[in-house]
């Protein structure tokens, strides 16, 4: 019974809408509440939108929130004039889940360590698997200085979001 309950609580909370808040037009958080979150950096003059954190509750992945997450952030991206949303990705679903909600058209890699950025010419699949890579050297052997980092820019000028989610501001 309880168990049930506790259920329909979760289950409500993946139907709720997702909200969106801006911080002191510097910052745009969207979220599920309880669930899930984006937070993200605007540099108007560069027209960037910069995803700074992005995490979803571990007990509620592969849901599809992070996905509409995403969604939700362009949308309010296109309301602000937004061109480019960036970030550094250390994480496969999340490399995986930008290609496939922003398309592969306007999606650019980047190696993150490095400065002035150089674009890698590898598909998101090569991406991938070296994080994965990198993930399993870490695991044998733990070490700070191990790890892929990307920076990856979308190009979103031309990506269509007309049916995608409309965050409420809270
Ligand atoms: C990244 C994260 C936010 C995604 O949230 P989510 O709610 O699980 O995402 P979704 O359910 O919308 O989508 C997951 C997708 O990734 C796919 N996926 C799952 N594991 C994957 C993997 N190892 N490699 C590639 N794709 C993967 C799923 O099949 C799904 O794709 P689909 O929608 O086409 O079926 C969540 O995994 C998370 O919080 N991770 C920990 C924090 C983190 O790493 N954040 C990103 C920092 S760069």
């Amino acid at each position: 019974m309880s168990q049930n309950k506790s259920s329909e609580v979760i289950d409500k909370k993946l139907a709720a809408p997702v909200r969106f808040r801006r911080v002191r037009d510097k910052e745009i958080r969207v979220s599920l509440p309880d669930v899930g979150y984006i937070e993200a950096d605007i540099a108007k003059e560069d027209k960037e939108l910069h995803i700074r954190e992005f995490e979803v509750r571990e007990d509620k992945r592969n849901l599809g929130v992070g996905r509409r997450l995403l969604k939700s952030l362009a949308v309010i991206a296109k309301d602000e004039g937004i061109e480019k949303i960036t970030g550094d990705v250390i994480d496969p679903t999340a490399l995986s889940l930008r290609q496939k909600v922003y398309g592969d058209d306007g999606l650019h890699i980047y190696d993150a360590d490095r400065r002035p950025l150089q674009e890698l010419p590898i598909t998101i699949d090569k991406a991938i698997e070296s994080i994965q890579r990198a993930d399993k050297a870490y695991d044998e052997h733990p070490n700070p200085n191990f790890g892929t980092d990307f920076y990856v820019v979308s190009d979103i000028t031309d990506l269509d979001v007309t049916d995608w989610e409309r965050p409420a501001e809270k």
